[in-house]
């Protein structure tokens, strides 16, 4: 998929009144944690932090995607400083070394997500000579399976560097997906473009399909594949 989406257009008021009323009630009904995902500037997050703190989320993450790198450390720590909640530094596939930017921030964060989608791209609808997506200069982002190695690869790149926990995104399609993920050093993993194609419904056959595979492979619990291929390079034990 590609997507042009920069900011949403709703009001952090109404995000915080009407939206995350709705999501912290069904999280609630069904004992799920809820998270918040943010960015992405230091002032942004400490006067944004606060805010969804108060409003009852469980973590915050926030996103590195339109942030100088020079600015990564100032950020986190802006963020920590802000909140109590657990933090989360979702980081993203252009930036460089995702290793070395997640060991720098780490300090300051509970734990890691990667990635974010990758760009930017662009394609061109050749019968009318012009952009397909309606942005300036018809540029977007990509995500779903075609950014999944580039995303095991980060997964795998970061959780060899630091301690704390490794969320895994990134074109996960099948629940073989999920599990490879694992197996690179995810501790968790998020879904986004396999839903908008799919539906939510789409969420309780992935997480059968998990049960299923590891039931026929002999695996009691997903921990038992969790970092499976750090292991077998001696990376971690
Ligand atoms: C329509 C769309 C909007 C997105 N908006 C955001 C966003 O606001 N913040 C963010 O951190 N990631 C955003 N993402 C990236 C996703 O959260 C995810 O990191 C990425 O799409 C890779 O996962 P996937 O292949 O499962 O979609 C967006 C993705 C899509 C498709």
């Amino acid at each position: 998929m590609l997507n042009t989406e920069l900011w949403t257009e709703l009001t952090p008021e109404e995000w915080l009144d009407r939206e995350y009323a709705i999501g912290l009630a069904a999280a609630r009904e069904h004992g799920v944690p809820f998270l918040a995902s943010i960015g992405y500037t230091p002032d942004d997050l400490r006067e944004i932090g606060p805010k969804v703190e108060a409003a009852g989320v469980d973590a915050i993450e926030f996103s590195i995607h339109y942030l100088d790198p020079t600015r990564l450390v100032e950020t986190a720590r802006a963020l920590r400083e802000s909140v109590k909640v657990p933090i989360i530094a979702k980081l993203t596939p252009h930036k460089g070394d995702l290793g070395e930017l997640a060991a720098m921030i780490e300090p300051y964060v509970d734990g890691f997500a990667c990635i974010n989608s990758y760009g930017p791209t662009l394609r061109i609808d050749v019968d009318r000579a012009e952009p397909l997506l309606g942005s300036s200069l018809g540029y977007g982002w990509l995500s779903g399976a075609p950014i999944r190695p580039l995303a095991i690869r980060s997964v795998f790149e970061v959780a060899r560097r630091v301690q704390k926990p490794v969320v895994g995104i990134g074109g996960i399609v099948t629940a073989k997906d999920v599990i490879e993920f694992f197996m690179a050093g995810a501790s968790l993993v998020q879904v986004c473009t396999v839903i908008l194609l799919r539906g939510q419904d789409y969420y309780t056959k992935l997480a059968k399909g998990v049960s299923d595979w590891l039931d026929a492979h002999g695996y009691e619990d997903i921990s038992q594949v969790q970092g499976l291929y750090l292991k077998r390079l001696g990376l971690k034990v």
